[in-house]
């Protein structure tokens, strides 16, 4: 018998225990092998494979181009990292908005071809009916409501969504729409701390918030800007714990001086 520990798995039963004990759920943005192997080592409950991939990845300013090939091949990448965390694929802009049947191949199409163990879709209401028929065809999924990217050309711009009235009323009876059609979590993005608590406090399905404050059930940030890869972007809500773009900066000035002054490689660096 083997003595090793059995590792285990974060499903989306665990995250609505976690919920239920008062536990926050931790999650964080990859896109490739690499960096997903570090992130399930250190712990983290939730890997999103995030059509943010667009901007930080592929250098769009939105995450409206990105394709399903794309998503595929990035979640691909990810999911062969992963010993524990549970990986969540977002379903890019085009591949679920124009009717159910388009949504329920799309996501599919996730689920075999990545071995990803969830999707997530941006939307309340307009959504719903896909969500119900992606649920019954077995595949969980994650709503995605308040700030939603694909969106962009609608809103016009990054502020904070939500704020007045009639639009947190919609948002509250979207929250509540997407737990009945039976998502198993919803990421609510850059509205203000106080509607987020009310939609955390109404639901029995967790929240994970970005932008929205301290009492959703969970909290999701994008691997690039926690890791500080990109200095210029510092939003209200980012908590950066490295400078990367230094450190990388530094790093790779050091490499160039070595190499322009044959000071590498050394002997002892030589076969
Ligand atoms: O694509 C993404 O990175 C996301 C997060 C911002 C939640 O959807």
């Amino acid at each position: 018998m083997s003595a090793q520990k059995e590792i285990k798995k974060i499903t989306t039963h665990t995250l609505l225990q976690l919920k239920s004990q008062g536990i926050p759920i931790s999650m964080i943005t990859a896109y490739d092998y690499s960096f997903a192997r570090l992130f399930d080592a250190a712990g983290i409950d939730v890997l999103l494979v995030g059509d943010s991939a667009s901007n930080v990845m592929a250098g769009n300013e939105t995450t409206v181009p990105i394709t399903l090939e794309q998503m595929i091949y990035h979640a691909q990448c990810v999911v062969k990292a992963v010993n524990r965390s549970l990986v969540v694929v977002d379903m890019p802009f085009g591949s679920y908005q124009s009717n159910t049947d388009t949504a329920v191949a799309s996501a599919i199409r996730i689920m075999k071809e990545t071995g990803g163990h969830a999707v997530k879709m941006e939307g309340g209401a307009e959504i719903a009916d896909s969500v119900r028929r992606i649920v019954s065809a077995g595949i969980p999924v994650m709503g995605h409501l308040g700030l939603t990217p694909q969106s962009i050309y609608k809103f016009g711009t990054y502020t904070v969504r939500a704020r007045e009235t009639a639009e947190a009323e919609k948002l509250l009876q979207d929250a509540r729409l997407l737990e009945e059609a039976g998502c198993f979590g919803i990421v609510l993005e850059k509205i203000p701390a106080a509607l987020a608590a009310t939609v955390s406090s109404g639901l029995k399905i967790p929240t994970i918030g970005i932008g929205a404050g301290s009492h959703c059930d969970g909290q999701v940030l994008v691997m690039h800007d926690m890791l500080g890869i990109n200095n210029e972007f510092k939003p209200r809500f980012l908590r950066q714990y490295l400078n990367l773009e230094e450190l990388v900066t530094g790093a790779v000035q050091a490499y160039i001086r070595d190499v322009k002054s044959r000071d590498f490689p050394a002997s002892n660096e030589s076969y």
